[in-house]
């Protein structure tokens, strides 16, 4: 029998479909689960007919590939990552390839990298993003690892992924050792910012009386050809919110438990930035929603002691509906403006080199973010690299300032009415912090930590000079107040 080009290894959903995925573009496709029987079901059933190889031990997937092999790992991220690794480490030989596609945490997948290399063996570590119909019909694929890595499976990546509307393949190579997971566990972090906006809209809507299929109805339209919200994520949120509970008259949305699991990708994406001293506060907010709605025994407790009352919605319906859909724009740009200033730092800090607007364009088709928006984060890092803030590019900028006030009215009446809008406000607040030359928020925390802990702060030219203070060399000049003498004197701080 030919030689598989490719093996995937864990036959769960992702890993099944890939498998698919690859063959239906022309690969032969060796596979292995750890649980035999999964790989005998799949090769009877959806594999059957096709050019998948069956394989019941390591040894023999290993065999079953062309030099050099390349072996991607579909496995849950963690400890199985470890273990196939050190399982395939003993059949490969110094030219070899493993890719792991799982959400892998990207630090593991820089230790595995380093580890790999130091063996002669290759390690990709990819976000695959598109879930199940992304895997098996075309997900948006962000590699990292030695470039000369990527160059042995750039092919079936761009064979398999998805493409843009313009034809371009959803992956391109993204940076080295943990930068593809980085960029994937960030991708994730802002689908968390854009659900839970999307979300804070929809309790909103039913707050102010409409039903499931009117909001469905609402989204569907904010889901039109040209509408700048257009995005997978609102597509979805507009179908799903008309399914019927089990034939009957009420909406699955109506039923189902107020409880947003999560596996971990969005906290680490919160994780990194307090790590990286990045506030991305409409992710966070979208974390630690996800977190108070898995409290339910709490918040079933706590209404039952702390009534609080509100307002009810008195404006006009079509106004308030148009108002929310301009402040659900700019509060994922926003988000978004948050999300790629992580990725600056961690390349910084990572060394991985990271173009954003690349990223941008991968995440166009395939992914859970898929967006027509997306395109224009392209096209403001193309026409300026160096912009200070995805915010300060020209076409957000613009609508941004001339729009803002309909975040903070969304804001406003949401809270009136008694919803949270943690994300939301979080968009919003970042916006105001970030165009903010001086916050008298940190002068005065600045004073009170000198105050009490003599940490010293720095000095800024005056109330309309917000520049810092710095001495003939360009440092930053340090001063220090000894509140408790006398006179309170003022002394500057000499490093
Ligand atoms: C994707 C998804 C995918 C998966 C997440 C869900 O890009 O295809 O993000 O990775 O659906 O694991 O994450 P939570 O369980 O944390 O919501």
């Amino acid at each position: 029998m030919k030689k598989a080009n490719i093996a995937v290894i864990g036959m769960e959903v992702m890993g099944k479909s890939l498998a698919l995925n690859m063959e239906s573009k022309g690969y032969n496709v060796a596979v292995y689960n750890r649980t035999a029987e999964k790989t005998k079901a799949f090769a009877e059933g959806a594999a059957k007919g096709k050019n998948i190889i069956p394989t019941y031990d390591l040894k023999e997937l290993v065999d079953a590939l062309e030099s050099p092999k390349k072996i991607m790992l579909m496995v849950k991220e963690g400890q199985p990552v470890d273990n196939f690794i050190d399982m395939l480490l003993p059949h490969l030989k110094p030219g070899d390839l493993i890719i792991d596609g799982g959400n892998s945490f990207f630090k593991d997948t820089i230790r595995r990298n380093k580890m790999l290399s130091e063996k002669g063996i290759l390690f990709i570590g990819t976000g695959v993003s598109g879930g199940e119909e992304g895997a098996l019909k075309g997900p948006a694929i962000m590699p990292g690892g030695q470039f000369e890595a990527y160059k042995l499976v750039e092919k079936i990546f761009r064979d398999i992924a998805a493409k843009a509307y313009d034809g371009e393949p959803c992956v391109d190579y993204i940076g080295p050792d943990g930068a593809g997971h980085f960029v994937k566990t960030t991708h994730n972090g802002i689908e968390y910012g854009d659900m839970e906006l999307i979300g804070e809209v929809v309790w909103f809507f039913k707050n102010i009386g409409m039903k499931a299929d009117e909001i469905a109805d609402i989204m569907a339209k904010w889901n039109g050809p040209n509408d700048i919200l257009r995005s997978y994520l609102i597509e979805i949120t507009a179908d799903s919110m008309k399914q019927k509970h089990q034939g009957s008259d009420e909406f699955l949305v109506d039923r189902v438990a107020d409880i947003t699991r999560m596996k971990g990708t969005g906290t680490w994406t919160v994780q990194s930035a307090l790590e990286l001293l990045v506030p991305i506060p409409t992710i966070a907010a979208a974390v630690f929603a996800r977190e108070m709605s898995q409290d339910k025994d709490l918040r079933l407790e706590m209404v039952k002691r702390l009534k609080i009352s509100t307002g009810s919605f008195s404006g006009n319906k079509d106004e308030i509906i148009n108002v929310a859909h301009d402040a659900l724009y700019i509060a994922k740009i926003s988000s978004y403006a948050q999300g790629v200033a992580l990725l600056q730092a961690a390349s910084k800090a990572y060394n991985f080199s990271l173009n954003i607007g690349r990223i941008a364009k991968i995440w166009r088709a395939g992914c859970i973010i898929r967006a027509q928006f997306l395109d224009e984060i392209t096209k403001a890092y193309e026409s300026d690299p160096k912009l200070p803030n995805l915010l300060a590019a020209p076409k957000f900028a613009d609508f941004v300032q001339s729009n803002i006030g309909k975040l903070a009215t969304f804001i406003s009446v949401a809270h009136q009415c008694g919803v949270p809008a943690l994300a939301m406000s979080g968009a919003f607040d970042y916006i105001l912090q970030i165009t903010s030359p001086i916050m008298p928020s940190a002068q005065v925390s600045a004073l009170q930590r000198d105050y009490f802990g003599a940490h010293g702060y720095f000095k800024i030219g005056g109330p309309d000079k917000p520049e810092l203070m710095v001495n003939e060399k360009g440092q930053v000049r340090e001063f220090h107040t000894e509140w408790l003498l006398p006179g309170r004197p003022e002394r500057e701080i000499t490093k």
